[in-house]
């Protein structure tokens, strides 16, 4: 193998996997053999003492970053994440999901916080001592290098035998569907085909976590969604801890088992995909997760988990109260839930509406109303229903169940 330059090729290097990378071929007390080391015990009895209700395998404690020493662009970040965990962090752009991620892999410093890794606080620690596998947002191979060479590399820095790199090399280019490609450069692979280099290379060593940020944001649709199964599934083969940043929402959804929703340098939810959908705490997750109705009022009465809202452009209707402190409050209610023509069993709330726009979906139509000031209200009319007054102009009543309509802040 052709040794790489390694100052020649710095960005690449960072970028293929902390553990990988030469540096990390340490000798170290703790074993080269990552993937048949036993997980480490708990070392640090200081950090088991200020965590007592769990032992994660990653936890951000009160962590905070400014790059600029004035805006925080991470605020008060408290995370734990489970030792082989699927856990994603999904929001928009420049909601600080990257610099959590870099500050994780230790390529960023905490302003202030923590970060425990298997127990250990790990804010000083170098990046290559962390043992982390971890594949950027834009694929980074080695150009010098062939395929094999390449994803071989984190095996041969470790010293692994021959024939187990030969294994695992095929294994991994297996997963990737690049068998056949392993003596080509990178310059002879499409940008999708050298990003399933660079996830062959994070995962061939069986880091214990691994961190990817956005890897299949370059991958066309189909591809994209052949490669968030085969990670998912890889996930679950491996056991290994994965932290995953997308601010692709079904993309999350496929993938994790927890979500990290992230906004504005806070996490706003922390759930799985139907928590999230089901359960939003508040109107930001309403919003961002699936498609949502949202309707304004005020909070005129409240009767335990159930309150009154007198809507700005409408009737009063009850509601779910989930996060309301003032008078103000924003309802949330999603197109399914919502019943055209309902009987008088079928919802607690009615009202008037007028049918704007249907488009015909195959297995639902969607239909486009307004409804208390709105002409935005979505429902979602599963084909097979009868539907025959539902015409453009129609004059209807909607209808919905008190519970699934949720009151968030306005
Ligand atoms: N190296 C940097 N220097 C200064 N500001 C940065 C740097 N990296 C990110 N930021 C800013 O921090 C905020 C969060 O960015 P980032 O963590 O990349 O968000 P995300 O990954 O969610 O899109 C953004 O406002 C971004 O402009
Ligand atoms: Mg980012």
């Amino acid at each position: 193998m052709v040794a790489p330059p390694y100052g020649a090729v710095a960005r690449p290097l960072l970028c293929f996997g902390i553990s990988g990378s030469p540096f990390s071929h340490r000798s170290a007390p703790i074993s080269s053999d990552t993937a048949t080391a036993p997980p480490p015990l708990q070392t640090s009895a200081a950090a088991v003492a200020t965590r007592p209700d769990a032992a994660p395998y990653v936890e951000f404690l009160a962590l905070q970053k400014t790059y600029d020493g004035t805006s925080l662009v991470v605020k008060d970040l408290n995370l734990k994440i489970r030792r082989g965990e699927f856990l994603t962090m999904l929001g928009p752009s420049g909601s600080g999901k990257t610099t959590t991620l870099m500050m994780l892999a230790g390529f960023e410093a905490p302003t202030d916080g923590r970060i425990f890794l298997d127990g250990v606080s790990i804010e000083s620690m170098p990046p290559h001592l962390r043992d982390i596998g971890m594949v950027f947002q834009n694929y980074a191979l080695f150009p010098h290098m062939t395929v094999r060479q390449n994803v071989a590399f984190p095996l041969e820095v470790r010293k692994r035998p021959a024939s187990e790199i030969a294994a695992k090399v095929e294994q991994a280019m297996k997963t990737v569907r690049l068998s056949g490609f392993e003596d080509r450069r990178p310059a002879q692979l499409s940008g999708g085909q050298q990003q399933r280099v660079a996830l062959a290379r994070a995962l061939v060593f069986e880091p214990k976590l691994v961190l990817m940020d956005e890897p299949l944001g370059a991958l066309d649709k189909q591809l994209r969604e052949q490669m968030q199964v085969e990670i998912k599934h890889l996930h679950e083969r491996l056991g290994i801890t994965m932290v995953y940043v997308t601010h692709d929402q079904a993309e999350a959804m496929t993938m994790s088992d927890r979500i990290a929703v992230f906004n504005e340098g806070r996490i706003q939810q922390l759930d799985t995909a139907e928590g999230l959908y089901e359960r939003p705490v508040n109107s930001f997750v309403a919003q961002f997760i699936g498609e949502n109705n949202r309707l304004s009022g005020r909070v005129i009465g409240r009767d335990g988990d159930r309150c009154r809202v007198a809507l700005d452009n409408g009737p009063e209707v009850s509601a779910l109260a989930v996060n309301i402190d003032g008078e103000r409050t924003r309802l949330s209610i999603r197109p399914e839930r919502v019943t055209i023509n309902p009987t008088a069993d079928e919802a607690d709330n009615h009202l008037q509406a007028r049918v704007e726009e249907m488009i015909y979906l195959g297995d639902h139509r969607r239909v486009r109303l307004s409804v208390a000031g709105t002409d935005e209200f979505i429902v979602k009319v599963p084909s097979g229903h009868a539907h025959g007054a539902l015409a453009v102009g129609a004059v209807v009543s909607v209808g919905w169940s008190w519970a699934d309509c949720r009151a968030l802040d306005a």
